[in-house]
């Protein structure tokens, strides 16, 4: 496989982890899944994670993925290669997962003091890969190991960060975004 096929393969996989977080800032508002609740004096979550906000992402994800394998004959023709086409479970899980790994941040940096919006370099940029690679594996670990082949793994390893700090850089400037992180 050439590089840009397996840039091209990592991005095509992990497209329905990247646009929950995106989907879920432009949704945000409304309760927050805390419902106010604090751990040590601070909040269990903060009001940056919504159910609303949650809802929509991981249904943009789903939608985005079912999406792609509609397109899956026509791109993989253009492409000359061929593309992972996502299982049924997959398609849920992999947004869902994104979302409950950027929870899980949430999480972790109010316990570690730092309030909302404050930014935790690394974690930030990888939780939601991290959790819904997980997850993917977990349902289905023979198309995962078919798919995410360690070139692949690599790129999206190193592909996200970028993704993820250029998105978040245009959702701040073009004002949806309250920080660019
Ligand atoms: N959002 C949401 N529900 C989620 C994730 C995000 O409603 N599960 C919305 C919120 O409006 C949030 C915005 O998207 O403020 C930006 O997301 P993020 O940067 O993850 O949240 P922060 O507000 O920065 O809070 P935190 O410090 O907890 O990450
Ligand atoms: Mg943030």
């Amino acid at each position: 496989m050439n590089l840009f096929v397996v840039v091209a393969t990592a991005v095509w996989l992990m497209l329905p982890a990247y646009i929950p977080n995106n989907a879920a800032v432009l949704a945000g508002g409304g309760r927050p899944i805390d419902g106010g609740r604090t751990l040590g004096g601070r909040r269990l979550l903060g009001d940056g994670k919504t159910y609303r906000g949650t809802a929509v992402g991981t249904t943009a994800g789903a939608i985005v993925a079912v999406v792609l394998n509609q397109l899956n004959p026509t791109v993989a023709d253009l492409l000359g290669a061929e593309l992972p086409t996502f299982p049924t479970l997959v398609l849920v899980v992999l947004p869902l997962g994104a979302m409950l790994g950027d929870i899980t941040a949430s999480f972790l940096k109010r316990r570690t003091g730092r309030e909302r919006g404050a930014p935790f370099p690394g974690v930030d940029q990888l939780d939601f890969v991290a959790v819904g690679l997980i997850f993917a594996f977990l349902v289905a670990p023979g198309w995962f190991l078919d798919s995410f082949t360690l070139p692949v793994l690599a790129v999206i390893l190193v592909l996200t960060p970028l993704l993820h700090v250029l998105t978040n850089g245009i959702a701040y400037v073009i004002g949806v975004k309250d920080e660019p992180w």
